[in-house]
């Protein structure tokens, strides 16, 4: 079992699918969001994008609107990334929007938004720095290879800097959901960091990328083995293939793909942090929007399985994962099922009733020796689902007892 908080962090366990956000300066040449760093541009051509940074389209609305279409209940946005530049009005730093021809604090209007609308906030903030004099760029992980002229690599003088953004973030935005770190030096541990955050956002999740292990950990573009989380977990993922933030020839994984990635994390008892890469005007582009519908109209016929808890102890079959709410437990066909029939390998039990979520259609059920498995244990065998016609979906079956599963 999943150690919950018992405060208000628990929010985590009841909000479970999230929209991540990366945008900055980055989706102006629109190629990766560490272009600055994986193409080599000097940090004096960098900075310039910001002369021409001004998302005269950004509606935070418009970006709840999509959140609330796949069901989807936080967000999170990525405050300052990589190259350093902030998307908020920072006292810290010149390098942010007020001095873009922008001008607006984007995180301000979209916190705004958040709190009118319930959509819980976190902060995304990446601890590599490549603009700031004190950080340390030594050629480590996602570092530039070295400092560049004028810098003064300074690793206390930087986290002062650090803290007082951090600060900034936690006091200036309302309540908070979480601080989302990314890229941490390796070995650089500060538990007086998640204590301020603690003292100032007290319901806000702190993940594991920071000064210490945090509250959950953080699996990036797959999926762990096993068949439940034992500790608290947010996996994420991308829409887009190849980069987190705007890309203009961008390749999507595919709508199946997604819930099948979707349904196996929230199944195995995850969290899931799906991320779309706005454009440099604001918007969310057209087949993030449609996948994100898409997703959504999906998500919304199979949520209740995913209230249910990781069950992997009930059956053998390595072709499903169960959850399990008191009498009801869901068979989520994450792999596209074979056959017209599955079968649930050393599951005794059978339902009174069992329905595919996607078209509330009731399914046959039936015990059996059956005649192929005919040396197995009775199994449970879930019959007529529309193999051939529902092409499009990862199908969740549930199953109704009139007593108990087991
Ligand atoms: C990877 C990418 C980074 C991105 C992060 C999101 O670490 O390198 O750019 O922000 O994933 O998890």
């Amino acid at each position: 079992m999943i150690e919950r908080f018992n405060d208000g962090r628990d929010w985590f366990f009841e909000r479970r699918f999230g929209l991540f956000v990366h945008w900055g300066l980055y989706a102006l040449p629109g190629w990766h969001e560490q272009t600055q760093w994986r193409q080599n541009v000097a940090r004096s051509d960098y900075v310039k994008l910001a002369e021409r940074f001004n998302p005269v389209n950004y509606d935070p609305d418009a970006w709840l609107d999509l959140v609330e279409s796949a069901g989807m209940e936080y967000l999170c946005l990525t405050t300052k990334h990589h190259d350093g530049f902030c998307l908020w009005d920072t006292k810290c730093t010149d390098f942010n929007v007020m001095r873009s021809p922008y001008g607006k604090d984007l995180v301000g209007m979209l916190a705004a938004a958040c709190h009118r609308r319930g959509v819980k906030l976190c902060l995304y903030y990446s601890v590599a720095d490549w603009h700031h004099p004190n950080y340390p760029n030594e050629g480590r992980h996602h570092e530039l290879p070295g400092p560049e002229p004028g810098d003064e690599p300074n690793w206390p003088k930087y986290i002062e800097f650090l803290k007082a953004q951090i600060r900034e973030l936690c006091t200036n935005y309302g309540e908070l959901g979480g601080i989302w770190w990314d890229m941490n030096v390796p070995g650089q541990v500060d538990p007086s960091i998640s204590a301020m955050i603690r003292e100032l956002q007290p319901n806000a999740i702190v993940n594991d990328r920071g000064f210490d292990q945090g509250d959950y950990g953080t699996p990036e573009r797959h999926i762990p083995e096993g068949r439940a989380f034992e500790k608290r977990t947010e996996a994420c993922q991308s829409l887009g293939v190849h980069s987190w933030g705007y890309k203009h020839d961008e390749d999507y994984f595919s709508d199946k793909f997604m819930m099948q990635s979707l349904d196996r994390i929230l199944a195995m008892g995850g969290n899931y942090l799906l991320n779309v890469g706005p454009k440099a005007d604001g918007t969310i582009g057209e087949q993030e929007t449609r996948a994100l519908r898409r997703l959504g109209e999906w998500y919304g016929k199979v949520k209740e399985s995913f209230a249910a808890s990781p069950a992997p102890g009930l059956t053998s079959s390595a072709d499903v994962l169960l959850t399990q709410l008191g009498r009801n437990v869901y068979v989520h066909l994450f792999r596209d099922p074979e056959a017209t029939g599955v079968v649930l390998t050393n599951f005794g039990a059978l339902p009174k009733k069992a329905m595919l979520l996607n078209t509330g259609q009731e399914l046959e059920v039936r015990l059996d020796r059956g005649a192929r498995m005919w040396h197995q244990p009775e199994y449970l065998r879930i019959r007529g689902l529309p193999v051939n016609e529902l092409l499009d979906e990862v199908m969740v079956v549930k199953l109704e007892f009139e007593g108990g599963p087991v």
